[in-house]
């Protein structure tokens, strides 16, 4: 990994939306939106948030808990928008949020938030180095302070596995 210090990129230049109507073959058994159509399009709106700070190719290396309080209907239009809160050296967190909308009543809902890692690779698939992410505004600022704690948690569990499975491979 070069030394060379890399010109950062806001958190708007990550800013992403993606826009699906939720049709019948989004549909699980009991006729709702199946969970995984929504953390499949998380998962990419996310990637797109990465890969326009990176400006490289992305994988995901981790997604945190994601919550379905209600179901969600087919006829539905999801918007899911994704920004990057954090990075590291070669992370990056991204968080993505999916309102769901009656296109015929308008009515809109919240229905989940969720947080994302992915790692830039460069050419070869090894982790690259990303720009710093800007932070411009204090929602922006506190949001990179709750990122990077959430990332040095995320390490420690990250550690601790790896201890404990070399303890069990002994
Ligand atoms: C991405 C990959 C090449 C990284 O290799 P690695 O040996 O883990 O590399 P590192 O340990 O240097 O980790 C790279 C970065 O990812 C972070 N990271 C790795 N695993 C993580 C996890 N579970 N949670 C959060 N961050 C993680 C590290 O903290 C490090 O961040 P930093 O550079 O900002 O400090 C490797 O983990 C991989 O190929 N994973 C599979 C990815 C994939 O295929 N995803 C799709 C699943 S179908």
């Amino acid at each position: 990994m070069s030394d060379t210090a890399i010109a950062g990129r806001t958190v708007a230049e990550s800013r992403v939306q993606l826009v699906q109507f939720m049709r019948p073959e989004h549909a699980n058994a009991l006729g709702n939106v199946h969970g995984g159509e929504i953390m499949k399009l998380v998962d990419e709106a996310g990637a797109l948030a990465a890969m326009r700070h990176a400006r490289t190719a992305v994988v995901t290396v981790a997604m945190d808990s994601m919550t379905f309080t209600e179901p969600i209907r087919i006829g539905a239009l999801l918007t899911v928008s994704a920004e990057l809160t954090y990075v590291g050296n070669t992370s990056m967190e991204a968080r993505v949020e999916v309102i769901a909308e009656n296109p015929i009543t308008g009515e809109r809902k919240h229905t989940n938030t969720a947080y994302l890692v992915y790692v830039a690779l460069d050419e070869s698939g090894r982790p690259k180095r990303v720009p710093p992410l800007i932070a411009t505004t204090e929602e922006e600022r506190a949001r990179l302070a709750e990122g990077a704690a959430r990332q040095a948690e995320r390490k420690r569990r990250r550690a601790a596995a790896s201890v404990r499975a070399s303890a069990e491979s002994d």
